[in-house]
């Protein structure tokens, strides 16, 4: 199928989303979803992969959520083309594509909010209040429409994939998530459609962000159990790249996101870094 090109079916409404999908449903196959905002990278498209081995319809929206960005944040400059998605989503044989709008998504007079507590709180909660009311928001409308099956999300965004799992747990959604390995650059540097707001100059000083979580991972397989000592390490390398600065270097509990006090299991390593005015994050799941 890889080699083969099909244009994936484009849908711009709800309505029509649901009448392609339901004879797939009614004929008992299973649908796979990948929700995305676009500006795809192979990180999405394991993803992808992912779903088109495993179910028999696929089906992946891009939808740049604006309810998920705060209003200094990127929401305009984020990068946005359609042309290229449908054209990387047509080499792996996608089924359908949904691309609402706006005014489909939250129509006039729009009014209903998902607050997910607990994992949506720290880190990327504290940094960007309101992110993951918007995400979770966003997540539950489109698990409404496409009824997946299964749904895919990538461990770079690990905090927003236990929002995602606590959203199916407490909504009882009887969808299956599954969360897969990020996808980096040969330098380490995680795939990101933000990665593309970074100059040259500021691409290569952006490796910081995994030198910083195998700092983490060095020290721990040192001996170093305490994770005040892990932290400052890895600030000291991200801060030594000039035009760094910190949003949060956490040490944290990878079902609760809590600090954690000493390091006596698996461990999550998160940073939040901004470069020269683009906010970069990534993780490391640490294992002593
Ligand atoms: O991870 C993303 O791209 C977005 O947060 C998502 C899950 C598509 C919701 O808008």
């Amino acid at each position: 199928m890889k080699d083969e090109v099909s244009r994936p079916k484009l849908f711009r409404t709800v309505a029509d989303l649901r009448e392609f999908l339901l004879p797939w449903r009614r004929a008992g196959k299973r649908i796979g979803f990948v929700p995305t905002m676009g500006a795809l990278h192979e990180g999405h498209l394991s993803l992808v992969r992912a779903s088109k081995a495993e179910t028999d319809c696929t089906v992946v929206s891009i939808y740049v959520n604006p309810t998920q960005f705060g209003p200094t944040e990127d929401f305009a400059r984020y990068p946005r083309n359609l042309e290229r998605d449908m054209e990387l989503l047509s080499h792996e044989g996608v089924e359908a594509v949904f691309a609402p709008d706006d005014a489909e998504m939250y129509p006039p007079g729009y009014n209903t909010w998902v607050e997910v507590k607990g994992v949506s709180e720290p880190l990327e909660g504290e940094c960007r209040p309101g992110h993951f009311r918007g995400v979770a928001t966003v997540v539950l409308k489109l698990f409404n429409i496409v009824q997946p099956d299964v749904t895919y999300f990538g461990a770079k965004d690990y905090q927003q994939s236990l929002v995602v799992r606590q959203l199916i747990r407490d909504l009882n959604l009887p969808i299956e998530l599954k969360v897969l390995p990020t996808v980096r650059e040969p330098d380490g540097l995680a795939m990101s459609s933000r990665n593309s707001y970074l100059s040259p100059d500021a691409r290569s000083r952006a490796t910081v962000l995994w030198k910083s979580l195998q700092k983490a991972q060095d020290l721990l397989a040192q001996g170093e159990r305490d994770p005040q000592v892990i932290q400052e390490a890895m600030r000291q390398i991200i801060l030594s790249v000039p035009g760094t600065s910190i949003d949060y270097v956490a040490l944290v509990d990878p079902e609760t996101l809590s600090p954690v006090s000493t390091i006596t299991g698996p461990t999550l390593a998160a940073v939040a870094v901004r470069l020269e005015g683009t906010r970069l994050i990534d993780n490391l799941l640490l294992q002593p």
